[in-house]
């Protein structure tokens, strides 16, 4: 029997792999596909080092970037066609974007106080579920209970590319120069002590090399649809 989305109203899909893999366009496709919210975790640990650089704190000094974190008011919106970030009530969606946020993201969420913080945001967020929920995390930390944890991940070149054709008009010089800092913030990523980004033991491996967007959503809704079967 095809689920219904009142099956849905307490799932929660964790979309988790490296930058670069798909993550947010699965997600929101999915979200939108199973009428559920959406969460970019990603998006509130950037709206933190954008504060952070804002406010002359250096990203890599760990305990002055553990003493404040807790200033910043973060609001994150999860409608999957809008997706919104704003930090003291300015909408900085095109600020975390930035290059410079980019760069510094990582060390700042390598910060336990920051983690801490954020992961307890987050699962206010999620609440009792119907929601997809993307970042590293999510599936291990933030909602070890999800029915449905995805691990997304796709060659680093195909990465690259990717990244480089959303922030550049000529994504092939941009690619080389964007494969280099991605695959330092996939080591920071991966390796910190707090929460690194690992594929949770019950999580399903897609790896979207090869695949459309279209390809990968029908395979993460393949998912739902066997584990909330099961489930039944
Ligand atoms: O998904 P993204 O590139 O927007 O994420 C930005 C950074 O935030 C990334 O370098 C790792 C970090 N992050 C994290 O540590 N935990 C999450 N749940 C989501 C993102």
């Amino acid at each position: 029997m095809p689920a219904s989305s009142s099956d849905h109203a307490t799932l929660v899909v964790a979309v988790d792999g490296p930058s670069g893999s798909g993550k947010s366009s699965v997600s929101r496709g999915v979200a939108r596909r199973l009428g559920l919210r959406y969460l970019d975790t990603g998006s509130m640990y950037r709206a933190m080092a954008w504060w952070m650089t804002e406010n002359g704190i250096d990203p890599a000094d760990e305990d002055a970037v553990a003493a404040v974190c807790d200033r910043p008011d973060i609001a994150v919106g999860i409608d999957p066609e809008a997706p919104t970030i704003a930090v003291d009530g300015r909408d900085v969606s095109g600020p975390i974007r930035t290059r410079e946020v980019t760069a510094v993201v990582s060390p700042v969420s390598a910060v336990r106080a920051v983690r801490d913080r954020l992961v307890a945001l987050q699962r206010e967020v999620i609440g009792s579920g119907g929601i997809v929920v993307e970042g590293r995390d999510i599936g291990t930390v933030v909602s070890p209970d999800a029915a449905v944890k995805i691990y997304l991940t796709a060659r680093a070149e195909v990465r690259a590319l990717r990244r480089a054709a959303e922030i550049s008009a000529d994504p092939v010089a941009e690619t080389h120069r964007t494969l280099s800092e991605m695959r330092r913030r996939d080591a920071i990523d991966s390796k910190r002590d707090a929460s690194p980004l690992v594929k949770a033991d019950d999580a399903v491996e897609i790896d979207a090399t090869d695949l459309t967007l279209e390809q990968v959503i029908d395979a993460v809704l393949d998912v739902v649809q066997a584990r909330t079967a099961a489930s039944r």
